[in-house]
Order: C-alpha cells, then structure tokens, then sequence
C-alpha cells in the first residue's frame, strides 16, 4: 500500500507537467483528492489494514495529500504569472515606434530642437542638484523690473522693449506686461524658498522689437539662480564651463567681459570661442571668433532684499542663456526666424536628433 501511494504521488507529478490551464490543474487535484479518488480509496481500505500498516499509512497519505495541496496552489500561480508575462509581452508598446517616419500612413512629428536642448539642459542642472521653476508669461512691473533692481525712472527699461497689456492695471496703478526676460522668476524663487537654495527657468520671453536674422519678438531663455553662503565668481565660471562642455560635447573655451545688468553687480557677458569656425572667424560670430552665449553675474544686493533675502548673510550668482542661439550653434543655422516659421521642411530635419 505504502508503494501504491508513492506510484499515485509520481503519477500526479508527471500529469501535473504536461498540463497548463488552470481548470486542468483543478479537476486533477480534485481526481486525486476527491472522496471517490484514489487515496481517499486507500484511506477507506485503511479500517482493513492491521496495526502495523495503518501506523505507516495514515502519516504518508496524509502526508502526499498534503504534497499535492501544495503542488496545485504552486502550479496554478505559475500559470496565472505566465499568462501576465505573455500579456505584457504581447501588449508591449514600443515607444521608439513614434520617431519612425510612418506609422498607419501619416507621418510622426517629433520634438522642436528649442524643447530638445531645453530638456537636456534641465537634465544637466537636474544632476548638479538644482531645482525646475515656471512662471507665467504675463507678469507685473514689480517681478519684470522693480524687484530686479530696475526702478520706472531707470534708463536700463528701455533696453527691453515690452508689450504692455492695456487695462491691465491694478486699482494701484501697476501694469502687466508680457515678461521679457525670465529674469523674473528669479523673484517668485527668492520669495518662495528660504536660501541656500539653486535652480533654472526656462520659457518663452516677449520683445517688441522689429526682427530680423538674429531678433525674433518671442524667444527662448533659461534663467539660473544659485543662492548661498561665500559664492564666488569662481563657483560662476564653473557652473557655466560644465553646462556649456555638456552641452556641446566638449571642452569650451569661454572668456568673461564686463556687462552691465541691473540685477547683477558685477555683471559679465560670457563668450564662447565660435564653434562653426573655430575661432578663425565667420559670419555666425561677425568675424570676431568668439560667440556672446550667457549673461551672468553676481547677484545685486537689491533683488536679494526684494526677494526677502539678507544681502549681510547671503549671496549668489545668476545667468540667463538664450536657448535660440543656443540651437542656432549647434546646428549651424543662420536665421533665427527658421526656428518659429512652422515650415515642417524645416523642423523635420530634427526628428532623428
Ligand atoms: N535678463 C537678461 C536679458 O534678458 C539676461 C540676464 C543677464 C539674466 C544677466 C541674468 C543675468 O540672470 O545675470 O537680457
């Protein structure tokens, strides 16, 4: 008998792997375990047996039913993890698809070079720690200019033409504006965070101005504020050498001269040695070899007390890179009216980048 339940038990074991649904492995276990199946059989003989036998037979049936519970329950979640795994596997979504050219007979789009260098620009101050900040495009006179050391009586107004909003006006008398630079987000960050603190804004900024090969009336900035204890203009250059060796693959050579911005003191522009020709001269950097990319400086003791910071125990640096000429670089385009034309025969060129 003890044999009989060893050969019932292996019999289960090898039926058990040649089936694979759920409702096969059901009616097998209740074939074996079932009131007429065969160790119930065998525990029903068990009245019949002498002593000696039901003391070995009791245990080990009981111990094989046991063993076969738990071989049904193992087997049953194996079908249902192998049925998710080919569902998965059939359902996958291959997500490279979308940049093929056709899918269904109509052509994919793919991203704007503007919205590519500023996603791998955000991943770049994404790895050094710093913080994404947004804020809206119509803004007021206090965040555009006051708060950025820029009263209404300074001449430094006129060097931003805006596009005042009309009736915009508070019963205060303060008007809105579309923003023209993203300077100002500088201040929603300064009063929405306690220092030390750094992060970037980028978004679209608005001029009034005539355009022309290297002037658009809506462009692309990505403005940097870093703001701690003893920071130095030497934290600035080095912030500014990595973004730009990451951004072009290499190292860059860049040069610091004085630039006059009313919200930083000192304030610098940032050249570049041009790319396109190396520094020998052409017509993307004017023949004079160096590219102005990045405006910088240290942060004015004024747009800290605006932003409620103490100018005694703080200070930073901040920057704001133009994302066009940016792009312009990289890719050796010459009109910076190309890049908002909406001509597809332009931006397709793109979409394998
Ligand atoms: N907001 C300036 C512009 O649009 C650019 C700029 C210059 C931003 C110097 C800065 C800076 O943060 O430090 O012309």
């Amino acid at each position: 008998m003890l044999q009989k339940l060893d050969e019932l038990f292996k019999e289960f074991q090898n039926t058990l792997n040649t089936i694979n649904t759920q409702a096969d492995v059901l009616n097998l276990k209740s074939e074996y375990l079932g009131k007429k199946g065969p160790i119930s059989d065998i525990l029903k003989g068990l009245k019949n047996a002498t002593v000696e036998e039901r003391k070995d037979l009791g245990p080990k049936a009981n111990q094989i039913k046991n063993e076969i519970q738990e071989l049904t329950v193992k087997k049953l979640a194996f079908i249902e993890t192998e049925a998710i795994n080919q569902k998965l596997a059939s359902e996958k979504i291959d997500t490279s698809l979308l940049n093929s050219v056709m899918v269904h007979g109509q052509e994919h789009g793919g991203f704007h070079p503007i919205t590519k260098i500023q996603q791998e620009i955000e991943d770049i101050f994404l790895s050094m720690g710093f913080g994404i900040l947004d804020g809206p495009h119509i803004e007021d006179e206090f965040h555009n200019f006051e708060a950025l050391n820029v009263p209404s009586d300074h001449p430094a107004r006129d060097m931003q033409d805006t596009f005042w909003l009309q009736g915009s006006e508070t019963p205060e008398g303060e008007r809105h504006l579309l923003r023209t630079h993203t300077s100002c987000v500088q201040v929603h960050g300064m009063l929405a965070n306690k220092p030390p603190f750094k992060f970037i804004a980028p978004g679209k900024v608005f001029r009034c101005e005539r355009t022309d090969a290297s002037h658009e009336s809506v462009f692309h900035q990505l403005e940097g504020m870093l703001v701690g204890k003893d920071i130095s203009v030497g934290n600035l250059i080095y912030f500014m050498k990595t973004l730009l060796s990451e951004i072009f693959k290499k190292e860059v050579e860049v040069r610091l001269r004085p630039g006059f911005f009313p919200f930083v003191e000192p304030g610098f522009e940032l050249d570049i040695r041009c790319l396109i020709c190396n520094g020998k001269g052409c017509s993307v950097c004017k023949q004079v070899g160096w590219v102005e990319l990045l405006p910088c400086g240290m942060v004015h003791p004024n747009v800290l007390k605006a932003g409620n910071i103490d100018p005694n125990e703080w200070n930073g640096f901040a920057f704001g890179l133009g994302l066009d000429r940016l792009v312009m670089m990289r890719y050796g385009i010459d009109d910076i009216r190309h890049l908002q034309s909406g001509d597809v025969r332009f931006v397709s060129q793109f979409k394998s980048y």
